[in-house]
Parts: structure tokens; sequence; C-alpha cells
């Protein structure tokens, strides 16, 4: 080939390489635009701790949070879960002072025969994004409006005596989880998962028997021989975890932690997002449940075992860092 020639061949060919390149370009992006400009966008951020908008579990922009917040703790128990450091052991037989308490490995036992031995919700990472609504049961709740708010989230949890029946408008219909212990047991419908608060192995054993043969039927008070809920929902709060709640969120203030810092310390740990409802007092300052007419002022706010006001100070604090989202009702 002559010089020209060799020169036009060159030019051709680029030419129809830029072609050939443009066209693969635009019929890839035009069949999927928005699937190719994200894929390419995403490469340049990196991915959250989870896969919200916001996460809660971003420690960077909070010392206070990042100083306590301990994700390597299960808040539920499980099989493997269940063996308790001797301190751990002490500390949670010492809450209800159980005199002749069983022997603790043996109710393990017997209690994952019943219930499901499984590592619930330690699935956080890049690809989750679950919400959750905190539900406690104050006064404040009374025409709030903030059902279909509630219901809105993945799990909504409620706790102790709550209902809904005849409050929805306020409280949503929908209860997903429902934190409880022996004394406070309500029956449940077959979607809802039962976790159980244990202060003590009775309470152990007392899950096991409402469950099936509903021999225990007293604690320290008369509780429900026999408990509607489903076998395969039901879960048991870690002693563990309680522990660390105690002293790590609650310094050690208090007897022990009420059913709602609980219920909060595990939406927290399990949770991307937590809206909280129901908590503290109403707008004239007292402290009753939604359900309820008569205000039995400070009622529960000081019950001898719990720091209400301390509680609700560290609850005030997360709201403050954003790392929940607090409804405060009127
Ligand atoms: C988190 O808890 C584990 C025990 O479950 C402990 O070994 C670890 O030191 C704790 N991490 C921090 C930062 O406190
Ligand atoms: C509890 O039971 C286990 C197995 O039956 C036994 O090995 C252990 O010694 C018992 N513990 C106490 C404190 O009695
Ligand atoms: C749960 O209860 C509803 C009625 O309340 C019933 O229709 C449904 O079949 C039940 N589901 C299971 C798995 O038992
Ligand atoms: C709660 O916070 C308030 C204001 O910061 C403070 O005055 C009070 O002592 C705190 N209460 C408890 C029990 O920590």
């Amino acid at each position: 080939m002559s010089l020209p020639k060799l020169r036009k061949f060159q030019a051709l060919t680029l030419l129809l390489c830029i072609i050939t390149f443009t066209m693969v370009l635009f019929n890839y992006t035009l069949r999927e635009p928005s699937a190719y400009f994200f894929k390419y966008a995403f490469r340049l951020f990196p991915r959250g701790p989870c896969g919200c908008r916001r996460c809660l579990a971003e420690l960077e922009d909070d010392p206070w949070f990042a100083e306590r917040f301990n994700q390597s703790f299960h808040p539920l128990m499980s099989r493997k879960g269940s063996l308790l450091p001797e301190d751990t052991y002490r500390w949670w037989q010492w809450l209800q002072a159980e005199r002749q308490p069983a022997n603790y490995s043996e109710v393990i036992d017997k209690l994952f025969q019943i219930i499901p031995d499984k590592e619930f919700y330690m699935d956080s990472g890049p690809d989750r994004c679950r919400t959750c609504s905190v539900v406690g049961n104050s006064g404040n709740l009374k025409d709030s409006r903030y059902g279909p708010l509630i219901d809105a989230s993945d799990f909504v949890i409620r706790m102790n005596q709550a209902r809904t029946e005849g409050f929805e408008k306020d409280v949503g219909y929908r209860t997903t989880h429902h934190v409880m212990y022996p004394e406070s047991a309500v029956d449940l419908d077959n979607g809802t998962y039962l976790i159980l608060i244990p202060f003590k192995t009775l309470d152990l054993e007392w899950i096991i028997s409402a469950l099936t043969t509903g021999t225990i039927k007293y604690t320290y008070v008369p509780v429900m021989p026999n408990i509607r809920a489903s076998r395969d929902k039901v879960m048991v709060y870690s002693p563990s975890f309680f522990k660390y709640v105690y002293d790590t969120w609650l310094e050690g203030h208090g007897r022990y932690p009420s059913t709602g810092f609980l219920a909060l310390m595990f939406a927290i740990h399990v949770c991307d997002q937590v809206n909280v409802y129901g908590f503290g007092a109403d707008q004239y300052g007292n402290w009753h449940h939604y359900w309820e007419n008569n205000l039995v002022g400070g009622a529960f706010r000081q019950t001898g075992v719990h720091d209400g006001d301390h509680e609700y100070n560290v609850t005030l604090l997360l709201a403050d860092k954003h790392k929940v989202k607090l409804f405060r009702g009127r």
C-alpha cells in the first residue's frame, strides 16, 4: 500500500471503531439508562453500614454513641448464646432475688426444645434497610393520629399490656413483636413474635409451661398459666444483653431497666432506623396508659426498681443525636 492509501485506511478504521463503540454504548444506555448510571455512580461512593439513606450504626458522627454501641452483643438468646459468664449469671439472678433457682442449663435445654434456636436479626449490612417503630404505652398517644405512621415500619414493637383494639387511629393496627415478662403477659395473635424478658430462671420455666402444660400459675403474683402465642415465634431476651444495657447505657441507674427501655435497646441493635412513640408523660405531665382514664400521677415513673428520669434522659440524648426519632404526641 502506498503511504496516502495507508493513511486513508487507518482513518477509516479509526472512524469505524468510534462508530461501533458509540453505537454499543448508546444502545446499552438506551436500554438500561438508569441501571447503567447507578451502577457507575455507586462505584464512586462508598456504601454505608446499611441500605437506608441514614443508618443508625453510623459511628463516625457521634463519640458518645460510638463509645456505647456494641453490636457484638446479641439481643436475643440462642442455645449457643445462653452460656452466661459467672458475674452475669449472679447479677441476673439478683434482679428478683430468686431463692432456689432451678438448674439453669437444664432449663435452657428444655427451652430450646420448645422454641426456635436461631440467631435472629444479626444480618446488618449494606443490603439491609429495616425500619422499626417502638411503641410505649404513654397517654401522650391519645389523639396523636400516629397510627398510619406506626404501621408503616417493618417492625412494630409493643410491650406489656399494650392493646390496639379501639385505639388504631392513634397507635396503629400492626404488632410484629410484643415484649413482655410473665407478670405482664397477654395473649397474642398468630402473626406476632413474643419477646420474653426473663428476670429469673422461673421466668424461663414459665414460658415453657405456658406454651405446654400450664402448670406454673404463680411467680411472686398469679400469672397466666397458658398463653396464646405461636411457639415458632417465641424469643428470649438475652441476660448478657440485658446487663450490657444496664451497665453501658444506664450506667447502673435504678435496679434494672424498664421494659420500654429494653425494647428500645433491642430496636437500636436490630434496626437501621428507629421511631419512638408513646414514651414519657402526656402534655399535662401525667404518666398513665393511653387506654386508661385514671391519671395516677407519677405512678410508674418511679416504681422503685426503674430510674425513669434517667432512662428518659438517655432516650432524649439518642433523639438529639438523630439515632432515633422521638414522637412526643400530645
Ligand atoms: C463489645 O462486646 C464484646 C463482648 O460481647 C467485648 O468483647 C468487646 O470488647 C466490646 N467492644 C467494645 C468496643 O466495648
Ligand atoms: C446442672 O445440671 C447439669 C447437667 O444436668 C450438671 O452438669 C450441673 O452440675 C448442674 N449444675 C448445678 C449447679 O447443679
Ligand atoms: C392465623 O390466624 C388467622 C385468623 O386470625 C387465620 O386465618 C390464619 O390461618 C392463621 N395462620 C396460621 C399460620 O395459623
Ligand atoms: C436528666 O437531664 C437533666 C437535664 O440535662 C438533668 O438536669 C438531670 O439531672 C438528668 N437526670 C438524670 C436522672 O440523669
